[in-house]
């Protein structure tokens, strides 16, 4: 399964893709907002990075207030020429999923966003978009289960052959990362802290505590090894 970090902060995409071997990058209107730097400022850092990285998507996506399918679309086309990495980023409304098809025919890879049911996660495999983001933290804040919907996005997909990947997002921590795997998810996105947490345990820290206790108790008859 790929790891995408959601991020718009040079600092941690860079960091994470360098120690952590991150496959990709989703950003997100209040990524751009944190990150403190203007919308194009963010993309050119980007888009310049991954310059001549091939398989790194970065999903970009386009103004929320659009809700014309035909100016999505041209404001999309100008986003996609500034990297070949961009992928464009567009809400589950009905214009979003007809800009996501025109997109798509004209070779430009989408990411249907803001997926809350299958039903949305199923037109959006119709229409042939590269990836959907099927949220899992909001929906579980509001108490619905979320498993159970990961799977059945996935056994849809599979039963029909669709190509579109499924990223699941808005992820918190470790335990709904294996979820998503175990649901058969193509990738994740998640925030910096999420993926550093997840690579920790604290019986981890209890066991090299003890070896080092151990190994400082050990007799080395070889100085250069301590
Ligand atoms: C995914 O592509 C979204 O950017 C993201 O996961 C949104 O959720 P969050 O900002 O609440 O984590």
């Amino acid at each position: 399964m790929k790891y995408f970090l959601d991020s718009a902060i040079i600092k941690e995409v860079r960091y994470a893709y360098e120690n952590w071997a991150i496959d990709g990058v989703t950003t997100n209107p209040r990524h751009i907002m944190t990150s403190g730097k203007p919308f194009l400022a963010v993309l050119d850092e980007l888009g310049s990075e991954f310059k001549g990285v091939e398989n790194f998507p970065i999903s970009v996506e386009i103004n929320p207030h659009l809700d014309d399918a035909k100016e999505m679309v041209v404001v999309g086309t100008e986003i996609a020429k500034l990297s070949s990495n961009f992928v464009i980023k567009i809400p589950c409304t009905e214009p979003g999923l007809i800009a996501a098809r025109e997109f798509e025919k004209e070779g430009i890879p989408t990411n249907v966003t803001l997926v809350f049911s299958p039903s949305q996660a199923l037109q959006a495999a119709r229409i042939k978009a590269s990836f959907v983001s099927p949220f899992v933290g909001w929906k579980e804040n509001s108490g619905d289960d979320t498993t159970q919907y990961i799977q059945d996005i996935a056994n849809i997909y599979k039963t029909y052959k669709f190509e579109t990947e499924i990223i699941v997002a808005a992820l918190r921590n470790g335990k709904q990362i294996v979820d998503a795997a175990k649901a058969g998810a193509h990738i994740v996105t998640c925030g910096f802290d999420v993926y550093k947490e997840s690579f920790h345990h604290a019986f981890t820290d209890y066991g090299l505590d003890k070896f080092r206790n151990a190994w400082d108790n050990t007799i080395t008859e070889a100085p250069v090894l301590k």
